[in-house]
């Protein structure tokens, strides 16, 4: 596994079940990224030897798995994952702080350690889609609130999106990973995501890694649209 770099923020999402594709993807646009992200199709077509074959290419993989359960599960299923190689894990910090601590505690026992972040409210759920679940909060509040609870848990980080950015960081210091999906360069196609920002606005909203998928999986040239977005984000960290 190799390490995660700052200087590299953007991580590309890898939603295909073809390994050919997503190696394919991964080498076109390994100058331009600091990791691979694979998520929940990736990982269901094409399992751990899936998750090898990335954590092979050398560039840090973020293992998108979104675990919620009761604790056990989710440490025994963090106990199955981390030896794998990835160098970021994510948990639903809904799942509540036992949940959280216990893939914490599960993930010390493999060397390298792999961070383990929370996700706080899905990208592309709004202010009606929160409440249709029954949270009342905005999804300001909600993410800040998961973001405290992670925290507290000993996570090293949250997902949130870019508009929670700057809360995040102000209520949990630096030092706390921010990972941002939901980032679209001008003029992208939404998609199904609703609370976005620029690559530019989310480095300089404070976000320490951008998630980014059909913006450049999706683009006639890969490797020209992570280029371009790498260089909006190197702009954005000098200014
Ligand atoms: O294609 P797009 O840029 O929307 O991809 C964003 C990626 O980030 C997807 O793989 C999605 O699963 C992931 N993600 C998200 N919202 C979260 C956590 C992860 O969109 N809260």
């Amino acid at each position: 596994m190799s390490g995660l770099s700052s200087a590299h923020p953007v991580f590309v999402a890898l939603d295909t079940t073809s390994r050919e594709k997503a190696l394919a993807i991964a080498n076109a646009v390994a100058p331009h990224v600091g990791g691979l992200k694979v998520g929940l199709e990736f990982i269901s077509a094409l399992g751990p030897d899936g998750i090898r074959a990335m954590v092979a290419t050398g560039l840090p993989v973020f293992a998108d798995v979104k675990f919620h359960d009761i604790p056990n599960t989710v440490a025994g299923a963090v106990r199955a994952l981390a030896p794998l190689g990835p160098a970021i894990i994510d948990v639903h910090a809904a799942g509540g702080s036992a949940m959280m601590r216990a893939a914490r505690d599960a993930a010390a026992e493999t060397t390298p350690r792999a961070k383990i972040i929370a996700v706080t409210v899905l990208t592309s759920l709004d202010s009606p889609g929160l409440a249709e679940t029954g949270v009342a909060a905005s999804p300001l509040d909600q993410v800040v609130r998961l973001a405290r609870l992670a925290q507290g848990a000993g996570l090293d980080g949250v997902v949130c999106s870019p508009l929670e950015i700057a809360a995040v960081r102000k209520a949990c210091g630096p030092g706390f990973l921010i990972v941002t999906p939901g980032v679209r360069p001008a003029g992208a196609a939404l998609g199904d995501q609703q609370r976005v920002m620029t690559p530019g606005e989310a480095i300089s909203a404070g976000a320490d890694f951008l998630v980014v998928g059909r913006p450049i999986t999706g683009a006639s040239d890969p490797a020209a649209a992570a280029r371009a977005i790498a260089a909006e984000c190197a702009h954005a960290a000098l200014s």
